[in-house]
């Protein structure tokens, strides 16, 4: 398990490190080996046996799942994956209950203290109070994560940053790195490797959380303003803190993505990550509009996401729904059956300015292969793309405006 370094890591016994370590040495054991095996029981077994009945392989991922869905491997699988999902939770309640008070007190202190220290720049907290969290969000949690993002059980509570951020160390064993920042890290240099012309003075991430991601765009652009959105007051005030702890100046604001109040032509670069898959295709239709409305003339929207199914083999486009099925992730199939370059062209962008890529892991491959990959572009169909195996690649889709 990946130990946090900031000044926000929850204290642990030592049981409970051990339980947690348990905990992301399964998930690798499942999304690494017996992923691998799941493969092998298709190709050897499950896909030659629907081709001697249908006289064809499936078509699909949902062909492949009805096909796979008897066998004892994948049921095995299914199950393990599940119950480790919900110990990823399990396994940060015991210190981060324990810790409530104290994490809230030093959040509050941490920001002043930092406030003072750093005088010339810092970043800011704006909630709304009364602000309406969208159902699709307050009515269900998502991938088994107990309260969702906007659970609020006291004042102030920012319990909800403090589950993520340290299940996401767990969840991730350790391949997001350090700061769990990977996606960003890996993302925000890639742009300023491959568009140095792009100088951007203000910067958006959409549905931020934590601000974990956030947190490069400051890094490699420190000239730029950097503001994080999120409807989660909870995550908000956690990832201030946590971004102040680290001395990054970030603005963050809860403001729904599908209504942002910013002015048009406001923004160089509205990035989000990992966030248009929670979101039914009617308010991805609206982020759009709204990403296309806030970005000045000659800025770039920029989605870092699972690939579409449009551009998998059936068995990837199947691998990658099993959370849409098993994960308590509603939308992240219909997300994934959309076509993101009608998605840019209905929100008023050019299709001639739509861009993909495929972006190695900084933290995997290190900076040689990932810089290079800003002037030798690499294929989408890949098993490797968005997900945590031995090897990720981070997709990413948006446009020119
Ligand atoms: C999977 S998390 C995003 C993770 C993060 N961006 C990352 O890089 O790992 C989805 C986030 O989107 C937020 N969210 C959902 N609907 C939203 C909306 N309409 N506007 C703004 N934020 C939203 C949720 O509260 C949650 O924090």
């Amino acid at each position: 398990m990946l130990e946090l370094k900031h000044e926000l890591k929850l204290a642990k016994t030592r049981d409970e490190k051990a339980r947690m370590n348990f905990v992301s040495g399964l998930r690798a054991h499942v999304l690494n080996d017996m992923a691998t095996g799941m493969r092998t029981v298709y190709e050897g077994d499950v896909e030659p046996g629907f081709r001697r009945s249908a006289g064809r392989t499936p078509k699909d991922g949902p062909e492949v799942h009805k096909a796979i869905k008897p066998n004892e491997y994948f049921k095995f699988y299914s199950s393990l994956r599940v119950t480790a999902q919900d110990m990823v939770w399990q396994s940060v309640f015991p210190p981060l209950e324990r810790n409530r008070g104290a994490l809230k007190s030093k959040a509050t202190a941490l920001a002043k203290t930092k406030r003072r220290e750093r005088r010339a720049e810092h970043g800011s907290l704006t909630l709304q109070p009364g602000f309406e969290v969208p159902r699709y969000v307050s009515a269900i949690d998502v991938h088994l994560m107990a309260g969702n993002y906007d659970g609020e059980y006291e004042a102030n509570d920012l319990a909800a940053g403090a589950l993520y951020d340290n299940g996401l160390a767990v969840f991730s064993f350790g391949l997001m790195g350090q700061n769990l920042d990977d996606i960003g890290q890996s993302i925000a240099g890639f742009i300023r490797l491959k568009y140095p012309h792009l100088k951007p003075k203000k910067i958006l991430d959409l549905g931020c959380t934590i601000g974990h991601n956030t947190g490069s765009w400051r890094d490699q652009f420190p000239a730029a303003e950097v503001h994080g959105i999120d409807v989660a007051a909870p995550c908000l005030r956690y990832a201030y803190a946590r971004a102040e702890a680290q001395g990054r100046a970030i603005h963050f604001t809860q403001m729904n993505a599908e209504a942002l109040d910013f002015p048009d032509a406001s923004f160089d670069v509205v990035f989000s990550s990992m966030f248009l898959h929670e979101i039914p295709q009617k308010g991805i239709a609206n982020i759009m509009r709204e990403a296309f409305r806030v970005l000045r003339p000659g800025g770039l929207m920029l989605h870092m996401e699972l690939p579409p199914n449009s551009q998998l083999s059936a068995y990837d486009a199947f691998y990658l729904d099993w959370d849409s099925a098993y994960n308590n992730e509603p939308f992240y199939k219909p997300f994934r059956d959309l076509k993101p370059e009608e998605l840019c062209r209905k929100a008023g962008f050019d299709p001639k300015k739509y861009v993909q890529f495929v972006i190695p892991s900084v933290g995997w491959y290190g900076e040689k292969v990932w810089s290079e990959s800003a002037t030798q572009p690499r294929d989408v169909d890949n098993d490797k793309t968005g997900r945590l195996t031995d090897g990720i690649l981070w997709y990413c889709f948006g446009a020119w405006k």
